[in-house]
Parts: C-alpha cells; sequence; structure tokens
C-alpha cells in the first residue's frame, strides 16, 4: 500500500510546503499553513500507458471567423460585463465579500434565461433550496422555471446534472463549500476549493454548459481560496461595492472572451438588484451647486464615460503636521497635485488640512482625474463656486503642464447628454466648442481666483 504523505498547504496562496512552518515561505502570510493529505487523485502517479495525441495547424483550422457563441442573459449590465453573455463550455468565478450580493444577481440572472427557455441550474452548497425558493420568491421570481439543488459534493452535481440535456448555465454557490472525494482535505481548504474546481472545469468542457463559480473573499485576502482558482478560470469577475451606498459595480478582471474593462452598476433595492443604465446621472444626484470646492470630474470606466463630483474641503489647520485625507481617489495622488499647485500655481497649502472626497462611494483611478481634484481643492480654499454646469478632466505632469487624456470626445459627449455646458480640458483636446482648454495648472488657478474676486 502507498504511504499516505502528508503536506502543509499555506490556505492564503496554495503553496505546499512539507513541514508545519509558523509563516508560509512563498507569500509570507502567518499561520496559514494547514495539514492536507495528498491527492490521491490528481497527484497520484497512475500507471497508463500514453496515448498518441494530434496535433492541428493553427492555419487550416475551420473557421468561422465570428465571435464565439453567447448566451445573452438581457441584463444589460452584466451582459457588457461579459462581453455580450455567458460563452457555452465556459467557467466564470464570481468574486466579492459576503453579503454583496453575489447570490441575488446569479438567481437573477438564472430566472431571466429560464424565462427565456433556457434550461439552468442553481446548486447551493450554502442555503437549503426552500431558502433558495424564499429569495426568488421575494424577488418575485419564483414562476421562473430554474432547477434547484443544495449539494455539496462535486461527484454528486456532476453525476445530477449529467443526465443527457444540455444546461446553457450552471451557477455553484459557493466554490468555497464544494468538495470532491479525489481530495483529502477540509471542505474549504485550498486543496479541496482547487479539487473541486478542477472537476467543475472538466463538467463545463465536456457538456458545454457555462458555469459560474462563486467565490467568497474578504478585504484583506484571508480565506483567499477562490484566488488560486483565478488561473484556472476563463473569466474573473468581481462584484464590488461600499457597505455605506447602495450601488454595486460588476467588474471584468480576467476574461478570455472579452473585455476587462466595463464595468457593470447596480442598485440594491428592497426587490433585488436593478440596472444602473445612467450612472452619471445616478452618481450626479444630490448634487449641491451652490457650496464651494466641488468639481465634476468627466472619467471612463473601459468604453463608457461616467462623471462623478469630486469634492474638497481645505481648512487652516491647528495640528503641526496638517492632515490630508481622501476618499475614492488615491493619495499618492493628492500629495503630487499638492505638490505642483505649491510649485508651480503659488498655491500655499502647508497650514491647511486637505480633505478629498468623491461623491458616492465610487473609486477613481484614471490620472485624467488631476484636474477636476486640483479644480476642487482650490475652489475651496479660495471659496469660489466653481460654475455648475462645467466637467473637468486632464492629466497635469509634474511641471504643471495639463496634458491630453484619451476619449475626449465620449467625455464631452456624456457632459452635454446630462445639461452640462462647458468643459475645462488640455489645450491639445481635439475636439472645439465648448472648450476651455488649459496648458498649464497655474491658468486654471488664476482662472478660479479672479472668478472667486468677482463673486
Ligand atoms: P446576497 O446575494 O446573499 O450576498 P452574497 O451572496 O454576495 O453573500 O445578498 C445579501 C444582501 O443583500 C443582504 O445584506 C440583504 C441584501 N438584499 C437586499 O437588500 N434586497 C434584496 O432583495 C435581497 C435579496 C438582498
Ligand atoms: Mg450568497
Amino acid at each position: 500500500m502507498a504511504k499516505t504523505r502528508t503536506t502543509f498547504v499555506c490556505q492564503s496562496c496554495g503553496a505546499v510546503s512539507p513541514r508545519w512552518q509558523g509563516r508560509c515561505d512563498a507569500c509570507g502570510a502567518w499561520n496559514s499553513l494547514v495539514e492536507e493529505g495528498a491527492a490521491s487523485g490528481i497527484g497520484a502517479a497512475v500507471a497508463r500507458k500514453a496515448r498518441k495525441g494530434r496535433l492541428f495547424a493553427l492555419e487550416g483550422l475551420a473557421s468561422t471567423g465570428q465571435e464565439p457563441p453567447r448566451t445573452a442573459v438581457g441584463i444589460m449590465e452584466l451582459d457588457r460585463v461579459t462581453g455580450g453573455g455567458f460563452v457555452p463550455g465556459s467557467v466564470l468565478l464570481l468574486g466579492g465579500e459576503p453579503g454583496i450580493g453575489k447570490s441575488t444577481l446569479l438567481i437573477q440572472a438564472c430566472a431571466k434565461l429560464a424565462l427565456s427557455g433556457s434550461r439552468v441550474a442553481y446548486i447551493s452548497g450554502e442555503e437549503a433550496v426552500a431558502q433558495v425558493r424564499l429569495r426568488a420568491e421575494r424577488l418575485g421570481l419564483a414562476q421562473a422555471p430554474v432547477e434547484l439543488a443544495a449539494a455539496t459534493s462535486v461527484e454528486d452535481i456532476v453525476a445530477t446534472l449529467d443526465d443527457g440535456e444540455p444546461f446553457s448555465l450552471v451557477i455553484i454557490d459557493s466554490i468555497q463549500t464544494m468538495w470532491t472525494d479525489s481530495v483529502e482535505a477540509a471542505p474549504g481548504t485550498v486543496s479541496q476549493v482547487r479539487g473541486a474546481a478542477q472537476s467543475l472545469i472538466r463538467f463545463a468542457k465536456t457538456s458545454g454548459a457555462c458555469v459560474i463559480l462563486v467565490g467568497h473573499v474578504t478585504k484583506d485576502g484571508q480565506i483567499a481560496g477562490p484566488r488560486v482558482v483565478e488561473h484556472m478560470v476563463d473569466a474573473v469577475i468581481s462584484f464590488e461595492g461600499d457597505a455605506g451606498h447602495q450601488f454595486r459595480i460588476l467588474r471584468a478582471l480576467k476574461n478570455r472572451f472579452g473585455p476587462t474593462d466595463e464595468i457593470g452598476v447596480f442598485e440594491m433595492t428592497g426587490r433585488g438588484l436593478a440596472e444602473v443604465s445612467n450612472p452619471s446621472a445616478f452618481f450626479l444626484s444630490g448634487r449641491d451647486t451652490s457650496a464651494p470646492g466641488a468639481a465634476v470630474f468627466a472619467g471612463m470606466e473601459g468604453t463608457r464615460p461616467l462623471l462623478v463630483e469630486f469634492q474638497a474641503l481645505v481648512a487652516p489647520t491647528s495640528l503641526g503636521m496638517p492632515r490630508r485625507a481622501v476618499v475614492g481617489w488615491d493619495s499618492n495622488r493628492l500629495s503630487m497635485i499638492l505638490a505642483v499647485l505649491e510649485a508651480h500655481a503659488g498655491v500655499r497649502l502647508g497650514g491647511h488640512d486637505v480633505y478629498l472626497n468623491v461623491a458616492g462611494g465610487l473609486k477613481i483611478n484614471e490620472p485624467a482625474a488631476d484636474l477636476a481634484a486640483a479644480a476642487a481643492l482650490v475652489s475651496s480654499l479660495t471659496g469660489a463656486t466653481l460654475p455648475a454646469q462645467t466637467v473637468y478632466f486632464g492629466e497635469i505632469g509634474l511641471s504643471g503642464a495639463v496634458r491630453p487624456v484619451t476619449h475626449a470626445a465620449a467625455r464631452l459627449k456624456e457632459a452635454a447628454k446630462l445639461g452640462f455646458t462647458g468643459a475645462v480640458a488640455p489645450a491639445d483636446t481635439p475636439q472645439p466648442g465648448v472648450l476651455t482648454p488649459v496648458a498649464h495648472i497655474g491658468a486654471m488657478v488664476a482662472e478660479i481666483a479672479a472668478s472667486g474676486a468677482a463673486q
């Protein structure tokens, strides 16, 4: 009989070590190693005669020259992120913090597909069938012909689903609750998550169903089981949101069959997730246009323009070290803008606390937001209210020069659509008209200061 070998697997990064250690050598996590039995099915050497395969020439393959076939769900915000719908035979990982709304989104997607005639299964390892049904009822989807099951054994699930008639979509909620006989480790451990994912991926490829694996990810990367699955699946989509806000953002982090820079915006309501098809209007709602310190940034999320408000508060400090706090933007970027304003535009902020906030709880990481942030800061410092119907975009260089950014036309079009009549933008923007071109940050600061004196 073969000797059972035990190994120690880091639950944070999946690294395998022959002995227990307090700290993982690979990722540096403390106390993350868990004893796991060696895989008897996956890792075990099985004496098997090698079969000769066949090689294909790339250029000779029959090609339709078309996109892969897709199953569009009919939820626009979801279809946009997947690249137009689910690809048959592909596996998607939907990651997100517990309670963010993953199950809600997927049961809604299932119901929509099932009502349009596709065969759909929702396998829950967390909730009983009655609970899933109750949730669907609350969402007004009780009539959808979705096939439900509560199961955690991958072998049982695959056997159940393999009944001769193919599925379009199979949801596995969640991968952390699944376990496979071929791995001797407790459910939820890295080895089990990986083994279960492997079996389900094989099922997707052979049956042609699109399989969605739900993965819980916590903020600090603990219980990082899904991370080890990321490279095995065709697409990784994350569902993000802010605890204090109702909106949720769906974002593709990896996608073999579509773009990775698209976002889908949803709002969590009493009756499930509602699509936000006009996010700019959503994020600008409740704007106070009469107070200084607010500038509207015409941003881009993927190929989609998005207007958000930057709010700044600049106040004299009573501290030796003035405070710099930023929410929704990069704090290094803020320090850089403050330094450039001081060095090249004569704006002294050394004696002031500076707070910057992106309204609505959105996180912006485009350098194009520099100009909007600078405008909001100068507006708050000088007390000059910025024109309410003007948007700002442009990257600020260390010399104070305002540099052009991509997608200027799309940004201006979105602004015009929402009733904005002016735009402060880089001088080289190839779109005249409503523009107030700025070549250097000093010019914008002077203009805001002058308008403040006139107000
Ligand atoms: P859920 O989909 O269970 O999250 P996850 O699967 O990511 O863990 O969502 C749970 C949260 O969503 C819960 O806090 C309640 C809220 N919710 C609503 O606000 N409205 C609804 O209609 C539903 C079903 C849930
Ligand atoms: Mg859930």
